[in-house]
């Protein structure tokens, strides 16, 4: 019998590096951007999912501070891929009342990019169910740098800087901790997401390939989440009394 997802222990937030794009165009003998076209797809499948099943933020990392040292050709066609889904679906995004912001370094992307992006960010703000947070041209220490950064030229007094201070300067400052962080394709690792704020999130990795990732794998996660015991450091005593 299959379990069913306890919606009294839902995670607020849920991060999703959606990893795997490039193999699975070349396990099936087609060029990289192949696969990046159809993980648009698993993005709209997932989004209408966990709007549906009640999660208030999905964080998407979709282009990284290093992806800009992909070759050329691969960046275009991302950024045009980027274009053209933006533009197509700000209807699902309306059908579905959901919210769309990013977090990056936005002002480096195409100016047709952040054309599009604004629009669709401008058309959904009323939006409640969800927010979609779009992570571009992003990276965790580059966001970790920047809030430092600020708080100086805010002339902060060090001796008030605290973690909740710290957490206004960051992109991801209206937004809950994620409790869960996803990453498909089978490799372990963090690749510069959302270092400050994934410090207690329960980690999931699969080796489904992102295009391929579909609703069930979404809720296969979240079963998983909700069978972990998060104890933030104190003891299994305490957590169940
Ligand atoms: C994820 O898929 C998409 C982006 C990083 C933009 P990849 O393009 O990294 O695919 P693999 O990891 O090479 O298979
Ligand atoms: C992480 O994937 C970034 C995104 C999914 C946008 P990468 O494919 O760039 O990560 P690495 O380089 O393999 O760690
Ligand atoms: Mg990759």
């Amino acid at each position: 019998m299959s379990q069913i997802i306890d919606t009294n222990n839902l995670p607020k937030h849920i991060a999703i590096t959606m990893d795997g794009n490039g193999r699975w165009a070349e396990s099936k003998g087609k060029i990289r951007a192949f696969g990046h076209k159809n993980g648009v797809k698993a993005v709209r499948d997932t989004v209408e999912a966990a709007a549906e099943i009640g999660i208030k933020f999905l964080t998407l990392y979709a282009f990284s501070t290093e992806n800009w040292s992909r070759p050329q050709s691969e960046i275009n066609a991302l950024m045009s891929l980027l274009v053209s889904a933006i533009n197509k679906e700000t209807k699902t995004l309306m059908n579905n009342n959901i919210k769309l912001s990013t977090i990056g370094a936005t002002d480096s992307l195409p100016s047709k990019a952040k054309k599009e992006l604004n629009e669709a960010i401008e058309e959904t703000k009323g939006n409640t169910r969800m927010t979609l947070i779009l992570a571009l041209s992003y990276s965790g220490r580059w966001e970790i740098l920047n809030a430092t950064k600020n708080l100086i030229a805010d002339g902060i007094n060090h001796e008030k800087i605290n973690e909740q201070i710290f957490q206004q300067y960051l992109t991801t400052k209206s937004v809950p901790d994620p409790e869960l962080l996803i990453r498909t394709s089978g490799e372990y690792r963090i690749s510069n997401f959302l270092l400050w704020q994934i410090a207690y999130s329960e980690l999931y990795f699969t080796n489904r390939l992102w295009p391929d990732f579909r609703r069930q794998d979404l809720e296969k996660a979240i079963l998983n989440y909700q069978n972990r015991e998060r104890r933030f450091g104190k003891t299994k005593k305490q957590i169940q009394n």
